[in-house]
């Protein structure tokens, strides 16, 4: 299943977006002006639906309704998202799944939902606030998403948001994981227990997966010769052999990795695991340019099998010079004073008038990512 539209309202610095997604996007845009936000939604409904999540932990999480509420709505409206959902490679819609959320004017200012709706197709099945809701309001504090005793009739919505991955790899993290302190972040998004990720996968996928990204490597790192798995004192750890004029004096551990080298791992290794929604953040960081420009065609081969939307947050211009992207797989944003403003890269007419000319995506909208006072920023200091 994939998320093929996604609708929104006051969530942080998106006053109003209405997008279509496909099986594979790319949420481009200048510095601060939204990506990661956008890619957060997807965080926020996977807090609602996993276990011990919810929507008050969802919110809280992110500091509250006045944190994720669009600082340049009026009135204090509702924040609202809705989601439509289809098969991989089809927009004909399955599920949608919308809802409204406000915050108490009083008391402990808790969110509330103001409607929680779900259609199968067309058909509506769930239309909250109903009448169990108006006899006893407390239950607006919870979503249905998040009961499974409430969600029957539309579990598969539940068990798509809960399994989305969201991947931003942090090198540092990775490799001194001791030296962060601070609670782990249950989905650890940034590396820090990957290494106890790919101890808990059996040996043999374990070996295929790594045997793979030991190819990869190959090409990619001068003198890379080897890559395994390996154990000390119990902590597990990955280990690689590079070319060297003297025998064995080329082994190097994690801790040793080259920063791209960590990422590319991380990425490769996240492309392989799983069949859920997959959210990338900057996947060109790190990396070499001519890497860089192959990762929408690796996305692409590895996600197509597995049916598995990829979401990718990018302002390479290398990663979007590949050929075979369609304009229809890039959402731009673009700042305004009324908040940020999305729009898939197809609908602009001189984006498309630069690509019949012979541009590729990167180069037609490179122009559109830069700060418009670039030239200034030197005078600054
Ligand atoms: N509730 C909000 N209302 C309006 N803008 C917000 C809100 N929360 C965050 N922002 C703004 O969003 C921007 C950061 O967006 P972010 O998604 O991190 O950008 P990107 O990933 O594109 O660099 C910041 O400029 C921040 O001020
Ligand atoms: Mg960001």
């Amino acid at each position: 299943m994939i998320i093929s539209r996604l609708i929104l309202k006051n969530w942080k610095n998106f006053k109003e977006l209405n997008v279509p997604l496909r099986d594979r996007a790319f949420i481009v845009g200048p510095n601060a002006s939204g990506k990661s936000n956008l890619l957060d939604v997807f965080r926020f409904l996977r807090d609602i639906a996993k276990p011990g999540g919810g929507l008050q932990k969802a919110v809280t999480d992110r500091g509250g309704i006045t944190k994720i509420r669009c600082l340049a709505a009026r009135n204090f409206p509702d924040v609202e998202i809705e989601i439509h959902m289809s098969e991989f490679s089809s927009e004909e819609i399955i599920w949608k799944y919308a809802v409204g959320i406000k915050q108490e004017t009083r008391g402990y200012r808790l969110p509330y939902l103001t409607y929680e709706k779900v259609w199968k197709g067309n058909k509506l099945i769930l239309n909250r606030p109903d009448k169990d809701d108006k006899n006893d309001e407390e239950r607006l504090s919870q979503t249905h998403l998040e009961q499974i005793n409430a969600n029957k009739e539309f579990r598969d919505i539940n068990k798509f948001l809960e399994s989305t991955i969201y991947l931003h790899l942090v090198p540092q993290l990775l490799k001194y994981p001791q030296s962060f302190t601070g609670p782990d972040l249950s989905d650890d998004p940034f590396g820090k227990g990957f290494l106890e990720r790919v101890s808990k996968v059996n040996d043999r996928t374990r070996k295929a997966w790594l045997k793979k990204i030991e190819l990869a490597l190959k090409i990619a790192v001068p003198q890379f010769k080897e890559f395994y798995y390996t154990e000390e004192n119990g902590h597990p750890h990955l280990e690689a052999v590079y070319e060297h004029w003297r025998p064995k004096a080329g082994k190097q551990q994690e801790d040793q990795f080259s920063d791209g080298t960590l990422r590319l791992i991380g990425l490769l290794w996240s492309l392989q695991e799983g069949d859920s929604l997959l959210l990338l953040e900057e996947p060109e960081l790190s990396l070499n340019g001519a890497i860089v420009a192959k990762i929408p065609s690796i996305i692409y081969k590895l996600q197509k099998p597995k049916k598995r939307q990829i979401i990718v947050t990018s302002h390479s211009t290398d990663l979007l010079n590949d050929k075979g992207i369609s304009l229809d797989e890039i959402i731009l944003l673009e700042l305004s004073p009324e908040g940020t403003i999305a729009k898939t890269a197809s609908s602009i007419p001189e984006i498309k008038a630069m690509m019949d000319g012979g541009m590729t995506p990167g180069f037609a909208i490179l122009p559109r990512t830069k700060p418009k006072n670039i030239n200034q920023l030197t005078i600054a200091f």
